[in-house]
Order: C-alpha cells, then sequence, then structure tokens
C-alpha cells in the first residue's frame, strides 16, 4: 500500500498517464526541486505506521523507529509525533532523535562498537535503554555509569541463530554474525552481571536480519528467547523488557511482504499472556514503515546502445541509492509519464506488458557496478523523461554518499497537495565547505 499512482493526463494527452505522490504530479516536484530528489508520501508514512500499531496493540509495545533506515529530521519528527520512539546505532542518531524531538527515554541504543563518548552522552541525555551487544561493552557501559554515579538501564542482545533468509549482508541472528552474544552465553552474561547496581540488566534483544519475508524466522527466536527468560526466571533474574528488532518486510514487488497483521499473528500469541504479567516489548521497525514510503526521482540524460544493450543513463547513481549495486536489490523502476497502455497495475519483477524493451538503467558514476536495473523490460524511454525508482524510503537516502563529488540530493516530504523541502539539496560548495582552510594541528 502507498500513494504513489498514475492518473490519465487530461485532453488533449488522454492517451498518457501520469505519476501522482498524493496529490502531485511527480514531473511537477521534479520542476520544483530538480533531481535527483526523494520523495516521500506523509499519508503511506502515517498508514503503515498505524498498520503496525493496530496489529501489534495486544502486546502494547514501544514502538522505536530504526533511525538508520532514513534519518531526516522531518521523518523522524512525524513519527516521534505519532508516539514512536526511536532505535539508534551511534550518537549522531541519537542527537538526530533528540533533535526531532524524541526523549531519550524513549531511545534504545544499539550497536557493536560503542566508544565511550557516546556511552556519556547516552547516559546524559537519559537513554531508555543499551542494547548491549558484548561482555566487553558491558563492562564499559557499568564503567562508566559507576563513575557518573548514574542507573542505566541494559538489554542483553542476544543471537538465537536463526537463519533470516536474507541477503548475508542484512542477516544478522546467525551464530557466525558479529553481533550480540551466543543464547548459550547468556545465562552465564546474567549471572556475570546480572546485579550490576549502576548498569542494570534487564532485557533481552533480538534482531535477526532485515528483511525478513517469513514469519517462521520470529517464531523461532522469540520461542527461543521465553525459555531464555524462564531459565533466568529460575535463576532469580527477572527480564522486564523484550526488543523483538525489527526486519519486517516492504513491497518491493507488490505483494511481496507478509502484511503487519500477518506477522503479528504469529508474534502476538507467544507473548500476550507474558505482556499481561508486565513484560514490556519493544520493536524497532524501520523498512517496513518507510521504504513504501519513498521514491528516488531521477532524469534521463542519454540513451545509449552498444551492441545488443540500451542503457538508460540517469542523473541518480549508486552515490544516491546504493542498494542495487550492494546487494543486487530490485527496485521497482518506471518513467513517471507514460503511455495509458504502460500504467502499471501492479509493479514485478516481470511485466506482462506488451511493447515492452529490455534496459539497463544505470548512472553517472565512475563504476561498472553502478546499476539500478540490469536487462529490465521499460516503455519506451528517452532522453529528458523523469524515472521514478520505488520503495527508495528506506536505506536510501540513508547511504547515500558524495562519491564523485555529486551533492547529497534534496529531500521532500509530500501531505496532499503540500510539498516541504525537508533538506535542501546540497551544493557544490556544500562539498568543500569542510576542507576550505587547512586547520594546522602540529606545526614543525
Ligand atoms: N534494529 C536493529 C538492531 C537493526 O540492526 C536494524 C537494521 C533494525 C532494527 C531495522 O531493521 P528494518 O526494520 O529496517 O529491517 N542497508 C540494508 C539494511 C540494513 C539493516 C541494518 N539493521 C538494506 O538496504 O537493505
Amino acid at each position: 500500500m502507498d500513494h504513489f499512482a498514475y492518473r490519465p493526463e487530461s485532453q488533449p494527452k488522454a492517451d498518457r498517464a501520469a505519476l501522482y505522490c498524493e496529490q502531485l504530479p511527480a514531473e511537477e516536484i521534479a520542476r520544483l526541486v530538480g533531481t535527483p530528489c526523494y520523495v516521500y508520501s506523509k499519508a503511506t508514512l502515517v498508514e503503515h505506521f498505524r498498520r503496525l500499531t493496530d496489529a501489534f496493540a495486544p502486546l502494547k509495545p514501544l514502538v522505536c523507529y530504526s533511525v538508520k533506515s532514513c534519518g531526516n529530521l522531518s521523518i523522524c519528527r512525524l513519527l516521534g509525533e505519532l508516539g514512536a520512539g526511536m532505535d539508534v546505532v551511534s550518537g549522531g542518531e541519537l542527537f538526530r532523535a533528540i533533535a526531532a524531538g524524541v526523549p531519550a527515554r524513549l531511545c534504545v541504543y544499539a550497536g557493536v562498537g560503542k566508544t565511550d563518548v557516546e556511552i556519556e552522552q547516552a547516559i546524559d541525555a537519559g537513554l531508555g535503554l543499551f542494547n548491549v551487544e558484548s561482555e566487553a561493552e558491558f563492562e564499559n557501559i557499568a564503567r562508566i555509569a559507576k563513575r557518573k554515579n548514574a542507573i542505566t538501564h541494559t538489554a542483553l542482545r542476544v543471537n538465537p541463530d536463526v537463519d533470516p533468509r536474507t541477503h548475508r549482508y542484512t542477516s544478522t541472528g546467525k551464530k557466525e554474525s558479529k553481533f550480540g552474544v551466543d543464547i548459550e552465553r547468556a545465562k552465564a552474561f546474567f549471572r556475570l552481571y546480572g546485579r550490576d547496581p549502576h548498569c542494570r540488566l534487564t532485557g533481552i534483544h533480538l534482531h535477526i536480519g532485515s528483511p525478513v519475508y517469513t514469519t517462521q524466522p520470529y517464531v523461532e527466536s522469540v520461542v527461543k528467547a521465553m525459555a531464555l527468560v524462564d531459565e533466568l526466571a529460575a535463576e532469580g533474574f527477572t527480564v522486564e523488557t523484550l526488543d523483538l528488532g525489527g526486519g519486517f518486510g516492504a513491497d518491493y514487488e507488490t505483494d511481496q511482504s507478509p502484511t503487519l497483521s500477518t506477522y503479528a499473528e504469529a508474534i502476538v500469541p507467544l507473548l500476550k499472556d507474558r505482556v499481561a504479567k508486565g513484560l514490556q516489548i519493544i520493536l524497532e521497525p524501520g523498512r517496513t514503515l518507510v521504504a513504501n514510503a519513498g521514491i528516488l526521482l531521477t532524469r534521463v540524460q542519454y540513451m545509449k546502445t552498444s551492441g545488443e544493450k540500451t542503457f538508460v543513463i540517469c542523473d541518480a547513481g549508486m552515490n544516491d541509492l546504493l542498494r542495487p549495486s550492494l546487494y543486487q536489490a530490485f527496485h521497482f523502476i518506471w518513467p513517471c509519464v507514460t503511455d495509458i497502455r504502460f500504467s502499471p497495475q501492479r509493479r514485478q519483477k516481470e511485466m506482462s506488458l506488451e511493447g515492452l524493451r529490455s534496459m539497463d538503467v544505470v548512472g553517472p558514476i565512475c563504476e561498472s557496478g553502478d546499476f539500478f536495473a540490469i536487462d529490465r523490460p521499460l516503455p519506451p524511454v528517452a532522453r529528458g523523461d523523469l524515472m521514478a525508482i520505488y520503495t527508495a524510503g528506506a536505506y536510501g537516502m540513508a547511504m547515500a554518499s558524495r562519491y564523485n563529488a555529486h551533492p547529497l540530493p534534496a529531500e521532500v516530504l509530500v501531505d496532499g497537495s503540500t510539498l516541504s523541502i525537508i533538506r535542501r539539496r546540497e551544493s557544490y560548495e556544500d562539498l568543500v565547505s569542510h576542507e576550505r582552510i587547512p586547520v594546522p594541528v602540529v606545526t614543525g
């Protein structure tokens, strides 16, 4: 579900269809703010958030939006206003969350390499929960908390050794992963640290991977985690919080992902009674909230043929959206204005429409890995056409870089027929402003 749809154009171009984000034509957005440009639909984002909270309502979870998926302040602020806390993985993300108006006590902080400075700042800000990834890290947080005479709360990130059946770069819950500690070591961990007066160890954290397109890995890991919770209880350790992490899917193709209700139907029954007895559930969704709420608009600069190949050369590249290059991820791509018979009813890898031709959609970056699609059947495309790259709201702008000295793209938020620039396009001056004046540190 999203609010990006094709509508027939009015006379005399009634044989054409144009892509709209809510009430605004994509072409108009591109004319106003230029390309490349990330476009987010507020209605889509709000609906996804509501679907999640409705589906999981029996567990009364604290929904901590995963800032890493799309950290734009306006997006974080919007979700914060809807009641979300934030899942952060760095001092910078905590800073973003707080800048967006989300109180630190509603933030959970994961990540294997938290620095002393980041830990101090998080404690000072009044962080809700550290998700601790190793013995060494726990000892460090405890040392810092003691020195500050503070009390901080922690959950142990447990590695349940469940296969999420996703890309190996984004699979995190298997034994060989760098994240968390093996579930077998969890009891020893609680025996060692479970009575620390400054660093209170009161939770279990799971995050098995992203995206996870079946419910079974969640079921397996929750069952394992609850068995652990019972064993810990028998030893006198009360687990107050279970953080299930993120990983719910998004529709890169139409209906690709289980719905949020389907995930909830599998997970809620396993935890409902526990919640009634006081267990606090945390969810850390990123992709499932924001992926389908965003598209990347890019303008075709040139068409080029080479042997059998046709290249659509765009002004966006792997610097703007890295996922195809890094994970061979599929993103549906379509021209924003097209003959009406090509207006797509469903978004799929294989589009069964007469008259499509196979093309590579590529960027301007000097790497052969700079592509959005290889051998993709597309309607006729010409220089100057505007293209939409779908499902780009999560891990799109968040992983963008300035490679080849391309300024970062603009981000805009559409609310009905209102358009707001929520991140201005960077300028060439932005590219060099940190380098203009060399700062001598050691002078000989
Ligand atoms: N919690 C933790 C501890 C995480 O590491 C992540 C994502 C999330 C929550 C949010 O997961 P989500 O609900 O968004 O699936 N760059 C990759 C995805 C990396 C995910 C990293 N961790 C991509 O573009 O697919």
